[in-house]
C-alpha cells in the first residue's frame, strides 16, 4: 500500500520533470535541467532527491566575462615610474635630504602612490589589477591605506573583487621610500569607500551587463515607496501560498525566477517575501527552518537595483493605508493555467496569484510551463550569490594568495551506501586520494579540500605531501568577531545568524572553484556515478 503510494509519487515526479525537461531546455540554455533529469530518471532510488544539496547556480555562474575588460588589467610597466625616479633623483641631488626619517609619510603624494601600486603588483603575483584607489593615511604617520579592484589571473568566474590593505612605509636617510609590509585582506579600512548614494524607490529600469564586485560595502536595505502617489500609480504582482516552501534552494530559485519573469513581462513590481524557509537538508537541526532572510543567500542589492521589487511587509502596510481611499483593486488568480499573456490586459493595481495545497500543481514554476515558456524568460542575470558570502570566499582565497589547488571529496552518506556507490568509500580514503593526485598536483602545493566529511583529521595522511586547508580553518570569518556575523545580525533585527549548512556548502564549493587545479570526486577520484550506479551520463 505504502509502496504503491511511493511509486505513484515517484511516477508523478518523473512526469513533471519530463515535462520540464521537454519544455524548458530549448529556451533556457542557462539552466541545464536535462542532465539532472536524466540522472533522476535513470536513478533506481529516491536517494537522488534527498541528497540534492548542491549549490544553486546563479546569474554570475552563467555570465561570460567581457574579454575586453578582463584583458585590460594594469601592467607593472603601465605604472608610470618616471615621476617617482625624478623625485628620488632630486632627493639624491640635494645633498642633505631636508626631511627627517620621522616626518609623516604623505600618502597623497604621487610618489607614494606609485610606490604602493608597484609593490602591490609585485607582491600579489596571482591576481590582475584593474583599478587603484587613492592612497589615504593609515593608522599612523608611517602607514597608508589603498584600495584596488582585481581578478584572479586564472579565474573562470565573471566577478571582480575589491581589496584594501594597509601598507607600512619607511623612509631611509637619503629619503628613499620603501614598503616594509602589506597588511592582510581588507586591512586598509580607511581606503574602503562607501558606494555612491543609491536612489531611493523601487521602480527601476532593467539594467543588465553589470558585474558583481565582491568586497564592496553592501547596502541591501529594503526599498521604500516614497509617496502615496507613487504607490497609487504602481502595478504589482504577488505570489502567495503554494508548495515551494522549504524545498531545495534549486527549487526555490526555479520558482522565484518564474514569478520575477512574469512580473517583468507584465511590467509590474514583484511583491516578494524576503523571508524564506531553509530546507532540513541544509540545517544542523535536520528540521526545516523558517525565518531565513533572502539576503543571507542572495544579492538583494543587485536585485533591487536592476528590477522593480518590494517586500511584502512594506507593501501590505502601504496597501492597507491607501487601498480604500485610492480605490485600488485586486485581481485574484487561483489557477496556474491562467497564463501571463492572459493577464497582460488586467488593469487592477494588484494581481495576486494564490496557490493551493496540492502538490505539484501548487508549485509557482508551473505558471511558466507550456506556451508561457516561449514568452516569459527567467531573468537569471538578476540573481547573484550573497556578496557577504562571496566575501568570505574571497578572504579565504586571498589568505591562500589565490595560489592553491583544490580537491572536492564527497563522502558522508554516499560513502556509507555501498549499494549505490560501491567504490566511493575506498576511492576517497586518504591513500587512494594521494595516489589519484600524484600525477595531477605537485608535491608541496597548498591544497584546499572541500568536503562533507565532518572529521578533517581523516585527511591527515595528505599532509605528508601537501599543505592542507579546510573550510573550518577559516571559522574566524563567520564567528562572533567577523564582519559577516555583525552584518547578518543587523539584517536579522539583532539576532545572531547561524552559518548554516547551505552557506557552508556554498562557500566550500566556491573556494573549490577558485583553485588553480580542481579535482572532482566523480570522474577524477572515482568511477562511481554522482547519483548512484548506472546514472553516469557523458555530460556529468
Ligand atoms: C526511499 O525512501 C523511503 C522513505 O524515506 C525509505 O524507506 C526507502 O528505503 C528509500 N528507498 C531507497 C531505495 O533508498
Ligand atoms: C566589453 O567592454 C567594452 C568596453 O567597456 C565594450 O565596448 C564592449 O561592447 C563590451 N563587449 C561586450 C560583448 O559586452
Ligand atoms: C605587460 O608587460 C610585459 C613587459 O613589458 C609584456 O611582456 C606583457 O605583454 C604586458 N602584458 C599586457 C597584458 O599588457
Ligand atoms: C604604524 O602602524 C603599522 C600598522 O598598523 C604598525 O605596523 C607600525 O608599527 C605603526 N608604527 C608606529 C610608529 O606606531
Ligand atoms: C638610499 O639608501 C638606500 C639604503 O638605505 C639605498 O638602497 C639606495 O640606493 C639609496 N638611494 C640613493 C639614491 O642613494
Ligand atoms: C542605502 O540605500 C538607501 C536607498 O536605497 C539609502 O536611503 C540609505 O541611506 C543607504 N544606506 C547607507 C548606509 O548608505
Ligand atoms: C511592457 O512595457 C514594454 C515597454 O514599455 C511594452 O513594449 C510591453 O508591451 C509592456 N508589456 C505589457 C504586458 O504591458
Amino acid at each position: 500500500m505504502i509502496g504503491n503510494l511511493c511509486f505513484t509519487i515517484f511516477v508523478f515526479f518523473v512526469l513533471i520533470f519530463t515535462i520540464i525537461a521537454a519544455t524548458y531546455e530549448p529556451d533556457d540554455p542557462l539552466f541545464h535541467p536535462s542532465t539532472q533529469i536524466t540522472n533522476f530518471l535513470t536513478s533506481t532510488s529516491n536517494a537522488t532527491f534527498r541528497s540534492d544539496i548542491t549549490v544553486a547556480k546563479t546569474g554570475e555562474d552563467f555570465a561570460t566575462p567581457n574579454q575586453t575588460v578582463v584583458s585590460s588589467f594594469i601592467n607593472i610597466t603601465d605604472v608610470d615610474t618616471s615621476s617617482f625616479e625624478n623625485a628620488a633623483d632630486i632627493a639624491a641631488q640635494s645633498t642633505d635630504c631636508d626631511v627627517g626619517p620621522d616626518t609623516p609619510i604623505q600618502c597623497s603624494d604621487p610618489e607614494v602612490f606609485h610606490l604602493l601600486m608597484k609593490s602591490a603588483i609585485e607582491h600579489f603575483k596571482d591576481i590582475h589589477f584593474y583599478k587603484f584607489g587613492k592612497a589615504v593615511p593609515g593608522s599612523n604617520d608611517t602607514s597608508c591605506d589603498m584600495a584596488w579592484r582585481f581578478r584572479p589571473k586564472e579565474g573562470k568566474t565573471a566577478s571582480f573583487y575589491k581589496d584594501y590593505r594597509r601598507f607600512v612605509i619607511s623612509r631611509s636617510e637619503n629619503c628613499t621610500l620603501s614598503v616594509v609590509s602589506i597588511g592582510e585582506y581588507h586591512s586598509g579600512v580607511n581606503a574602503r569607500k562607501r558606494k555612491r548614494n543609491q536612489k531611493p524607490g523601487f521602480e527601476k529600469k532593467p539594467d543588465s551587463g553589470t558585474i558583481q564586485v565582491v568586497g564592496e560595502t553592501v547596502n541591501d536595505t529594503l526599498p521604500v515607496v516614497e509617496s502615496e502617489k507613487a504607490f497609487r500609480h504602481g502595478k504589482y504582482l504577488l505570489y502567495t501560498n503554494g508548495g515551494d516552501r522549504c524545498k531545495s534552494m534549486n527549487h526555490y530559485l526555479w520558482s522565484f525566477l518564474c514569478a520575477l519573469g512574469e512580473a517583468q513581462y507584465l511590467n509590474r513590481t514583484l511583491v516578494m517575501d524576503l523571508s524564506i524557509c531553509l530546507s532540513s537538508m541544509y540545517t544542523s537541526s535536520h528540521q526545516d527552518e523558517e525565518g531565513k532572510d533572502f539576503r543571507f543567500y542572495f544579492d538583494f542589492e543587485h536585485l533591487k537595483e536592476s528590477a522593480s521589487v518590494l517586500d511584502q511587509g512594506q507593501f501590505w502596510s502601504d496597501w492597507n493605508k491607501w487601498q480604500k481611499q485610492d480605490r485600488l483593486n485586486l485581481y485574484l488568480v487561483e489557477d496556474f493555467r491562467v497564463t501571463p499573456m492572459k493577464l497582460a490586459e488586467v488593469k487592477e493595481t494588484l494581481i495576486m496569484r494564490k496557490f493551493g495545497s496540492v502538490e505539484p500543481d501548487n508549485y509557482w514554476y508551473r505558471v511558466c510551463e507550456g506556451e508561457t515558456e516561449s514568452v516569459v524568460q527567467r531573468p537569471w542575470h538578476l540573481i547573484w550569490k550573497s556578496k557577504r558570502l562571496m566575501d568570505i570566499v574571497s578572504s579565504i582565497a586571498s589568505r591562500l594568495n589565490w595560489d592553491y589547488d583544490a580537491v572536492h571529496v564527497v563522502r558522508a552518506e554516499k560513502a556509507k551506501n555501498k549499494e549505490l556507490w560501491p567504490h566511493l568509500d575506498t576511492d576517497t580514503q586518504p591513500e587512494a586520494i594521494l595516489s589519484s593526485l600524484r600525477d595531477k598536483i605537485e608535491e608541496g602545493r597548498k591544497l584546499y579540500i572541500a568536503t562533507d566529511e565532518p572529521d578533517t583529521s581523516f585527511f591527515d595522511p595528505l599532509k605528508d605531501k601537501y599543505t592542507t586547508h579546510f573550510l573550518d580553518d577559516y571559522k574566524d570569518l563567520w564567528d562572533e568577531q567577523s564582519d559577516w556575523y555583525r552584518e547578518t545580525m543587523k539584517l536579522n533585527n539583532g539576532v545572531a545568524v547561524e552559518f548554516d549548512g547551505y552557506m557552508r556548502i556554498s562557500v566550500d564549493t566556491e573556494v573549490f572553484y577558485r583553485g588553480k587545479k580542481q579535482i572532482e570526486t566523480f570522474n577524477d577520484l572515482t568511477s562511481d556515478c554522482k547519483d548512484g550506479v548506472n546514472t553516469c551520463t557523458s555530460s556529468s
